[in-house]
């Protein structure tokens, strides 16, 4: 299979690739804590050498935390787009896409395939979510003609039953406030799914164990450091499953 990644996409475009900062006051709060550690470990001596440990690690974690999402994440779904094995010309649907992280990725491995992302474009979720910074970043990468993104609730999606060869979703599902509803959500997403067809969901593990239970079946991935919102605490899981056919 010839495909091209879109963090390999040409030089000139790539700088223009920007996909924001997912839950973007998490890391302002852990970093301005940091900063309040650190000062209050300079002015008093009493506890300040708790208050500057404390301090280190909160800015340490901000830092983390950023890579993740700038970087880690990118890397992390370049190799489970890799590993899933596309032949290029599948119909893929990446649930809660925002600006793109997983979906321009997607469509790179995808030359006569097509990428389908939908979303609510919560600016709360990812900083700047909005479809067109999704549309400019697929331009950027060079697959605009194979993408494209739709309003749409993940937990009523707007297509037929077994519409999809793939499902992927990143970080997504979990900002849905009840169980009830992120269960809907993925039963959604195997709803969409043909029989055969390859669902994956990257989510905090306690989630992914979650969504692993409820459809009884799936492989569970830790996906290590490059996808640690802070620290190991908030490490990312990969539920792998292949919808079963009748
Ligand atoms: C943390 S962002 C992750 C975006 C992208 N998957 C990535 O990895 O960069 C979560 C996304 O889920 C979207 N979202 C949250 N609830 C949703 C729902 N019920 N239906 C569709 N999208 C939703 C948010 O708008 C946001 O874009």
């Amino acid at each position: 299979m010839t495909s091209t990644s879109a963090n390999t996409a040409p030089p000139a475009h790539r700088d223009r690739l920007r996909y924001g900062v997912d839950a973007p006051a998490f890391p302002a709060a852990l970093g301005l804590a940091g900063a309040a550690c650190g000062l209050t470990a300079r002015r008093w001596r009493r506890g300040s050498t708790a208050a500057a440990a404390l301090g280190t690690v909160l800015l340490a974690g901000t830092g983390v935390y950023l890579h993740t999402t700038l970087r880690g994440k990118l890397r992390v779904w370049e190799q489970e787009l890799d590993r899933a094995g596309l032949s290029g010309d599948e119909r893929l649907l990446d649930l809660g896409c925002g600006r793109g992280a997983v979906l321009v990725q997607a469509a790179a491995h995808l030359p006569s395939g097509r990428a389908v992302g939908v979303d609510l474009w919560s600016g709360t979720d990812q900083s700047g979510n909005r479809p067109e910074a999704t549309l400019a970043n697929a331009a950027a990468a060079g697959v605009l003609d194979r993408v494209e993104v739709r309003t749409a609730d993940m937990t009523d999606l707007p297509f037929a039953d077994g519409s999809f060869d793939v499902v992927t979703s990143a970080l997504a599902i979990h900002n849905i406030p009840s169980r009830e509803r992120r269960l809907r959500a993925l039963d959604e997403a195997v709803r969409v799914l043909r029989p055969g067809g390859q669902l994956l969901v990257a989510d905090f593990w306690p989630m992914a164990r979650q969504y692993a239970a409820h459809l009884g079946h799936g492989t569970l991935r830790d996906l290590g450091p490059r996808y640690w919102y802070s620290g190991p605490w908030l490490g990312v899981t990969m539920l792998h499953a292949v919808k079963e056919t009748d």
